[in-house]
């Protein structure tokens, strides 16, 4: 009952917000978001594991596959860490494509999800793959076990960011790396993208996923969705840089996803607001 009330009245929250008001260096609604406290937080990852996790079960291969973008970012890796070397991928979905791509390429792979049923999918994946149920912001291994910790298509489902970031900095050894990719929040099409999001859904729209939820229990087939808060938050990289200053971190590049989905270091800060997927590689 405490955590219906407390999302409805951030969905109330969200909608009585003066848009002109934010600002670019600072997501406002985040921080408005975040600031409700934990019942939000706490709906968002429940999201992730009970719902979203059933769409995202068959999506990944179905849907998305192995992109040329993803393909990128394996060579990277591939580059970066001699194989034998001991990786981990936080948010690991069903392992498919990079556990998956990693452990076949020689790396010893990890991998850890807040959603049980990926974790048991991962598992049919690929067995080789040592992979647990386990949340990115208390990432539940020791600390500098990892030559490399991954982060892929993820981070803007994570309520706090920069703790996930401090725990993926946590598990990785000195002289290895920390790579994950964030949506750009300065790039035009991410922020409208999430502006729509946050406006409560009303009139037809909410009808026809009302709709949808009882054809389902009809047919019973898909899980009905009832929620209709926003889980999915993109960052502003400036949020990033600074947090990297606080913790004197400035061994860190950034890499832009190009329109042909290569990536492309382009300088180590800016807001890079021509690209709307940026990745960050940070050496311990
Ligand atoms: C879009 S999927 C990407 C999965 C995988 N990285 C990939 O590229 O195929 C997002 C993943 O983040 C996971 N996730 C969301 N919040 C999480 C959290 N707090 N801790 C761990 N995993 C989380 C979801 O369960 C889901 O598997």
């Amino acid at each position: 009952m405490y955590l219906s009330m407390k999302w409805i009245v951030g969905i109330r929250a969200a909608g009585n917000l003066n848009w002109s008001k934010l600002n670019r260096n600072e997501s406002l609604v985040q921080t408005y978001l975040y600031q409700m406290g934990n019942g939000l937080t706490v709906e968002r990852k429940k999201y992730m594991r009970d719902i979203y996790s059933k769409y995202w079960i068959t999506a990944r291969e179905k849907i998305y596959g192995f992109m040329e973008y993803d393909k990128n970012l394996c060579n990277y890796i591939c580059e970066c860490i001699p194989k034998g070397k001991k990786l981990i991928g936080v948010a690991v979905g069903t392992g498919y494509p990079f556990a998956d791509f990693f452990q076949k390429a020689g790396y010893i792979v990890h991998g850890i999800d807040i959603s049980p049923e990926l974790i048991d999918k991962c598992r049919q994946v690929n067995p080789l793959i040592d992979c647990k149920v386990g949340d990115a912001e208390e990432l539940d291994y020791s600390d500098n076990q990892f030559d490399c910790t991954y982060c892929f298509h993820s981070t803007w489902y994570f309520p706090n960011l920069n703790r996930a970031i401090d725990e993926m900095l946590r598990v990785t050894r000195a002289d290895g790396y920390v790579i994950f990719d964030v949506q750009n929040a300065n790039n035009k099409e991410i922020y409208k993208a999430y502006r729509e999001r946050l406006v409560p859904e009303r009139g037809v729209k909410k009808i026809i996923r009302y709709s949808k939820n009882i054809c389902k229990i009809i047919l019973r087939r898909g899980t009905p969705d009832w929620h209709n808060f926003c889980y999915e938050v993109p960052t502003y990289p400036e949020s990033i840089y600074d947090y990297f200053r606080q913790k004197n971190i400035s061994n860190f590049c950034v890499l832009v996803k190009k329109g042909d989905e290569s990536l492309e270091a382009e300088g180590n800060t800016g807001s890079f607001k021509e690209f709307g997927r940026l990745v960050f590689v940070l050496e311990k």
